[in-house]
């Protein structure tokens, strides 16, 4: 990689600019495949040069939103705009956008090199460029080496480089990726990641891209919009999405978290700090945080494992959250150990801690008796 990006990503945020003129809108869009509501009155903008991405479970609508903007699908109701032009009665292949489908189809009589090219030829491009592109593009996705081979003798992971490397050869304003790196292995999908990071931002791309992989997403994106069944339940940064859950689903469908259920004990926004006080059946929780709630509301602490602290000792300090329980599962994943400890009162909370020296004089172990402690401002209360 050539330049770091952080001069650029850090300064991107025209979602937060009032002026800023959305580059897609969808706007209240449905789609309904006879009785099904596969998309359900959803308005989304997205930014020039934005990476952004779709997550959510199998079948809440992400190809098919991708399908209506590519235009191979149209809307039931509602309008997709282009830079302020509504796109209805524009045929896919005149429209800015290039989508490289779930289940990439490559052109099995053609070489990795020409399948490439295609969409280059279509377009006559001189035949310096074509070929300049194509040696790039071969480059980036690492098989300068299968440039003569067919699809069939290569492997599912190259045929998905092959398919990236085509989606992007015609540098398209805008890219749909659906599942691009699903099956690429761990190391070569991290690389990946990174070099898509980069391509986008050299060349001013928009990317709309939907994973099932929540770090690949955390680790690309702009923004990220997490659905269910057809709906946007919140468009955020993945700082955001992650640190601040807008309800229940969000918080348990992004990472780990314990959840508490409880209602609301009391508000206090003395001293210029939002405290609150819930109690989850028995466990009284402090938490620093705004809340729109009134005291006896059915509300929800959650906290992420990596801001429970665990340890032999009970806190000093007796302000903060503390409570007590047995070891009873350990998962090491070498870079963090996740505790699954057992309260008191038979309840599961987890706690993770990462490993930070090599060895330990007295780590914490299956059946140990430990405190897990939090800061009031570690969780978070949810009320929806
Ligand atoms: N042509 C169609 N006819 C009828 N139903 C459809 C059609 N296309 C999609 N659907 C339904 O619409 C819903 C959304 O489908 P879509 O393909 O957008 O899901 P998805 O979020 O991409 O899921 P996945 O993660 O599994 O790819 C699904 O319930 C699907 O069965
Ligand atoms: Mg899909």
């Amino acid at each position: 990689m050539a330049k770091s990006l952080g001069p650029v990503k850090r300064k991107f945020s025209p979602w937060t600019d009032p002026d800023a003129v959305p580059f897609i809108r969808f706007e209240n869009v449905t789609k309904r495949f006879g009785d099904f509501v596969a998309v359900d009155n959803l308005t989304l903008d997205i930014y020039e040069r934005e990476f952004f991405s779709l997550l959510g479970p199998s079948g809440c609508g992400k190809t098919t939103l991708m399908r209506m903007l590519a235009g191979f699908e149209q809307p039931t109701s509602g309008r997709i705009l282009l830079q302020g032009k509504d796109l209805s009665g524009t045929p896919p292949y005149k429209r800015p956008t290039n989508m490289m489908f779930q289940s990439y189809a490559l052109f099995p009589h053609m070489t990795v090199e020409k399948n490439i090219a295609f969409g280059l030829e279509q377009d006559n491009l001189a035949r310096g460029e074509i070929d300049a592109r194509v040696a790039e593009m071969l480059k980036l996705v690492k098989l300068d080496q299968f440039a003569k081979r067919k699809p069939n003798q290569l492997s599912g992971g190259q045929r998905q480089r092959v398919a990236l490397a085509r989606s992007l050869a015609k540098r398209p304003k805008v890219l749909l990726l659906d599942e691009p790196l699903g099956a690429l292995d761990r190391k070569l999908r991290e690389e990946t990641q990174f070099e898509l990071m980069d391509i986008q931002t050299k060349l001013g791309l928009t990317f709309l891209i939907v994973t099932h992989d929540q770090e690949e997403a955390m680790t690309v994106s702009d923004r990220i919009a997490v659905m269910d069944k057809g709906i946007l339940v919140q468009v955020a940064t993945p700082a955001e999405i992650y640190e601040a859950p807008n309800c229940r689903y969000v918080a348990d469908f992004i990472g780990d978290i314990n959840i508490l259920e409880g209602k609301l004990l009391s508000r206090d926004d003395a001293a210029g700090r939002d405290t609150v006080k819930v109690d989850c059946e028995g466990i009284s929780v402090a938490v620093e945080q705004s809340c729109a709630a009134t005291p006896g509301d059915a509300v929800a602490f959650a906290i992420r494992p990596e801001k429970v602290r665990i340890s032999l000792d009970q806190p000093v300090d007796i302000s903060t959250n503390a409570l007590h329980g047995e070891v009873w599962d350990i998962g090491y994943l070498g870079d963090f150990s996740v505790f699954i400890v057992k309260l008191d009162d038979g309840r599961m909370f987890r706690a993770a801690q990462a490993n930070v020296a090599r060895l330990v004089d007295r780590p914490i172990t299956f059946g140990d008796m430990v405190w897990l402690s939090w800061s009031a401002d570690a969780g978070l209360v949810l009320t929806r």
